[in-house]
Parts: C-alpha cells; sequence; structure tokens
C-alpha cells in the first residue's frame, strides 16, 4: 500500500501515510481532550466517511465523552440556498449539550452550512467542528472548523475512509488524485 493506488480507473498517489495521520489524529485527540474535561461532550460522526476519522480520533479522547453517528440526505429543496440536507439517525437529547461534529472532509462547506441549522435547533451549550481534512482553496460558505487534521489542494482524495464512487475508504493512507480531472462523484 505504499505506491499508486488505480480506483475505478483513475491514478492515486500517496499524500499521507498512515503513520503521519495517526500522529495528527492523536494531538487532535489530545487538544480536544484538554478543552473538554469535565463538559461530558457528545461527538457527532457524519456517516459513511468519517467512521475510520472519528473511531481513531473517539478511542484517544480519554475523558468521559460519548459518541453518535448520523447520515446526511442531502436534496435539492426549494429554499433559497437551493440545498437542503436533513439528517438520519439522531435519537440523542442535545439540548445543553457540549456537541462536536466530525466530518472527514470540508468541501466547498455546502453539506455543514445547510446542516449546522439543524443542529443549532436543538440549543446545544457549545457546537465545534472537527474535520479530518479541509480544502480552503474550494470553501465556498463561511464554514470554519475547530480541529483540523490538514488542509489540502483542491483535488480529490481517497483512503482513510473516503470514497471514490464507494471504492478506497479501506485504505490506510489517503491519496490524492495524480491527474487535473476532479472525479467527484459526491
Ligand atoms: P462539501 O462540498 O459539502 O463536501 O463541503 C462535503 C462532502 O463531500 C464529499 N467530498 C469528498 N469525498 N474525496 C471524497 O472521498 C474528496 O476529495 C471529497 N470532497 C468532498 C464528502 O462526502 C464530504 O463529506
Ligand atoms: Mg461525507
Amino acid at each position: 500500500m505504499i505506491g499508486d493506488q488505480i480506483v475505478h480507473n483513475k491514478e492515486f498517489t500517496p499524500l499521507f501515510f498512515k503513520t503521519e495521520i495517526d500522529k495528527r489524529v492523536s494531538q487532535l485527540a489530545r487538544e480536544i481532550a484538554v478543552e473538554y474535561d469535565g463538559k461530558k461532550p457528545i461527538f457527532i460522526g457524519i456517516l459513511n466517511g468519517s467512521f475510520i476519522f472519528a473511531s481513531d480520533l473517539f478511542k484517544q479522547v480519554n475523558i468521559e465523552a460519548e459518541i453518535t453517528f448520523i447520515k446526511l440526505l442531502s436534496y435539492k429543496g426549494t429554499s433559497s440556498s437551493g440545498h437542503v440536507v436533513r439528517s438520519l439517525g439522531l435519537e440523542e437529547s442535545l439540548f445543553n449539550r457540549h456537541v462536536i461534529i466530525i466530518e472527514d472532509i470540508i468541501d466547498t462547506g455546502t453539506t455543514l452550512h445547510s446542516f449546522l441549522p439543524e443542529i443549532m435547533e436543538h440549543q446545544p451549550a457549545s457546537l465545534k467542528i472537527a474535520t479530518f481534512l479541509t480544502k480552503p482553496s474550494a470553501l465556498k460558505y463561511d464554514i470554519k472548523a475547530d480541529y483540523v487534521g490538514f488542509e489540502i489542494e483542491d483535488k480529490f482524495v481517497v483512503g482513510y475512509g473516503l470514497d471514490y464512487d464507494g471504492l478506497g475508504r479501506n485504505f490506510n493512507n489517503l491519496y490524492i488524485l495524480k491527474d487535473d480531472d476532479s472525479g467527484q462523484t459526491e
């Protein structure tokens, strides 16, 4: 798994190796543990992409904490933004809780821009975002993550939970598309 990977006929090359990822995720977990000690935060992992990051992060946040997972349904709505995102599977009460959203990647920011108001309706005590990756040059909305694993250029990536058309989530390393063709599927 050190060399390039072919996924659906596209060529990807390593961007971050697992050892580097592990180091960064441990750092983030320590920062979060210090900041949230005694606050019993609730992490909300956004499926599917965040499941590996969420797992690696959460098991190293060694304070009293909860985790749950949701799926986001995205569809073209009639609202002015033209993009509506609703969640599936959230059963816990977030009222007065310290909430940390866990994302795999913030690309344009459209998903979180549409979804964060739904979380705010629950009146959490606080709301922060932890994301494995951000693509600052692709960002279209004023979404700022509080904990960021890595900032990357605006190219498609796979591995460590992220997929290209269903494949590649099980790669331990993170891979980036080799040519300029973005290959974006979601
Ligand atoms: P937005 O643009 O709404 O994108 O911030 C967030 C969601 O889009 C998916 N996404 C990617 N998935 N490689 C992937 O495997 C990528 O480079 C990529 N960019 C965006 C992802 O599901 C993310 O939650
Ligand atoms: Mg995702």
